[in-house]
């Protein structure tokens, strides 16, 4: 897709998908076929540059996490990194941490790293709690939450605004957003990297997956977002104030922040 069409974009759009809902259940289908390798694949497909860019998210918002009995959720979750990450971060202090995901493949491989992670440290901590739900339709209500997140799963909404304003219904007013997601880095570097991503990934991706699909659509949804000026107008637009973006790793990411 063009440049000029990112501004009438209204959300992903798998390669057969012909309307939103049929764009979600693709989704859906495409990271439950695999689910079993997710972790693997993203730890190798991203040198496990992944796992600062968790970090260094749930840093960002320490204040929310130290506050006693904060509400947390970490939506698009999957199997659970950024959740855990949040979670890390919080240290002594016991925010109630929730991860929400609508594939139940994605979920299951959480809860067994839940488990196992609890066994290990068994310090007595909050361990975070997983529920199946729908990123457009989200079973909570409205001024619930202290900090919501999103790490690489805000962009495959089918409906980016309609995602926007369902975080904005449950946060409550003065809680915070972070959607890190996926960037495209300008110059030299972002032709090298287009490269990696449009021609190397898909093929490993592919490979070590046994699923054919997936991991052109990476690349193919990525280029779709929008730019972030136009995500942050966005931002605005379904009510939040202070919205901003900052590149992380030469803008490959970048996190996305706004207040209700
Ligand atoms: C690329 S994975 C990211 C997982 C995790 N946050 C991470 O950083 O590794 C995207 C996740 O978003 C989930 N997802 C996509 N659309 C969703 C929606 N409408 N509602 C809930 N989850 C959704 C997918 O099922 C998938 O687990």
């Amino acid at each position: 897709m063009g440049e000029s069409n990112k501004a009438i974009v209204v959300g992903a759009s798998p390669e057969g998908a012909s309307d939103q809902r049929s764009a979600a259940r693709a989704v859906r289908a495409m990271f439950t076929s695999i689910a079993p390798r997710y972790d693997l694949l993203n730890h190798v497909l991203s040198f496990n540059v992944d796992r600062m860019w968790w970090r260094r998210t749930a840093r960002t918002f320490r204040h929310m996490l130290a506050r006693p009995g904060a509400r947390v959720l970490d939506l698009c979750c999957g199997t659970g990194d950024m959740t855990f990450a949040l979670r890390r971060q919080a240290g002594k202090s016991s925010p109630q941490v929730l991860g929400a995901d609508f594939s139940h493949a994605m979920l299951q491989r959480a809860t067994a790293k839940t488990a196992a992670r609890a066994a290990k440290t068994a310090n007595g901590r909050s361990v975070p709690r997983w529920i199946e739900a729908d990123a457009l339709s989200l079973p909570f209500p409205n001024d619930h939450f202290d900090l919501v997140t999103s790490a690489f799963g805000f962009r495959n909404l089918a409906d980016y605004d309609a995602g926007l304003r369902e975080i904005a219904r449950i946060l409550r007013p003065g809680g915070e957003c972070g959607i890190l997601d996926f960037g495209e880095p300008e110059g030299a570097l972002g032709s090298l990297y287009r490269f990696y991503f449009k021609q190397v990934l898909p093929r490993v991706g592919t490979m070590i997956s046994g699923v054919r699909g997936p991991y052109a659509y990476l690349p193919a949804s990525v280029e779709r977002f929008p730019e972030p000026e136009e995500m942050l107008t966005r931002m605005r637009r379904a009510g939040f104030a202070q919205a901003s973006w900052t590149p992380y790793t030469f803008g490959i990411a970048g996190l996305y922040r706004g207040k209700k």
